[in-house]
């Protein structure tokens, strides 16, 4: 019986040869997922910044296997047919090929149906066994927001020439290694056009120019959610926090002015 995740898989790839382009948005809850398990998006990525945006950590340096397996699971009983990417924690593929395969099969038990790790350098092995394995690998290049401690702030990476090469050298590699998919992160829009021709499976970017293949956004800053962030690439496509904000407000005011509950909102 076909996998709604296997097909999805393939249907990234087959979007990039028929130059069709992906939507991504980043979910981890069950709510938002059944409503965008209703939408065009075609992927969702249950990405570790759960710990920012859900948790309100400061980095996704304090996301955990657990923490992931339970957004995940919320996620993927609301997903319907949508690939359900989920992202592999801070250094739960760095301490050995055993323990990675470990995290990921409890991330794929809790019902993912891909996983994502940030760089490719020192765990090619991890990569290459899980592909090997049947899990579909998303790769993640540019800024790494896991490796935010390195580098002192979250910036644009690329924009020197070796920069620029590691990064396209990281994407081929992930590639090689099996990757389905390649997420670039705040490069120069035009490394990432360079990058996204030279590879055959779709590069989705945020913060990376038009030329990706797809593009992928945290929902609550596409929503407009969070009134406090607005980096130069969010595009806000709704304006959230003033409705959520508004019906608070409104529902305050109804409470403190008896208007709430009416008669036709009371049990008899
Ligand atoms: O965790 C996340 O939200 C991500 C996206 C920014 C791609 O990795």
């Amino acid at each position: 019986m076909p996998n709604d995740s296997i097909t999805t898989t393939q249907h990234f790839l087959q979007a990039k040869a028929a130059q069709r382009k992906l939507s991504m948005v980043t979910c981890y809850d069950y709510t938002f997922s059944r409503l965008l398990s209703q939408s065009p998006i075609d992927g969702i990525l249950v990405g570790d910044s759960a710990a920012m945006v859900m948790h309100g950590h400061p980095t996704t340096v304090t996301a955990t296997v657990e923490m992931m397996r339970i957004h995940i699971e919320a996620v993927a009983r609301g997903a319907g047919g949508k690939l359900v990417v989920a992202d592999m924690p801070f250094l739960s593929y760095r301490k050995g090929l055993t323990a990675a395969l470990e995290a990921a099969h409890i991330l794929m038990g809790a019902g993912a149906g891909a996983l994502k790790l940030e760089g490719a350098n020192g765990h090619e092995d991890v990569v290459q066994r899980l592909t090997e394995s049947g899990i579909p690998v998303m790769g993640h290049v540019g800024l790494q927001p896991q490796s935010v401690h390195a580098y002192g702030r979250y910036k644009i990476q690329g924009r020197n020439s070796e920069g620029a090469l590691d990064i396209l050298r990281a994407a081929r590699k992930l590639e090689e290694l099996g990757a389905f998919a390649v997420v670039l992160e705040c490069i120069p829009a035009t490394l990432a056009a360079e990058i996204t021709a030279a590879l055959d499976v779709p590069t989705i970017g945020i913060g990376a120019g038009a030329s990706c293949d797809g593009q992928i956004l945290v929902l609550q800053d596409l929503l407009g959610m969070n009134l406090d962030f607005k980096p130069k690439f969010v595009r806000r496509f709704g304006e959230a926090a003033r409705g959520v904000l508004d019906a608070f407000a409104q529902f305050d005011e109804a409470v403190k002015a008896g208007t709430y509950p009416a008669a036709v909102e009371s049990y008899e």
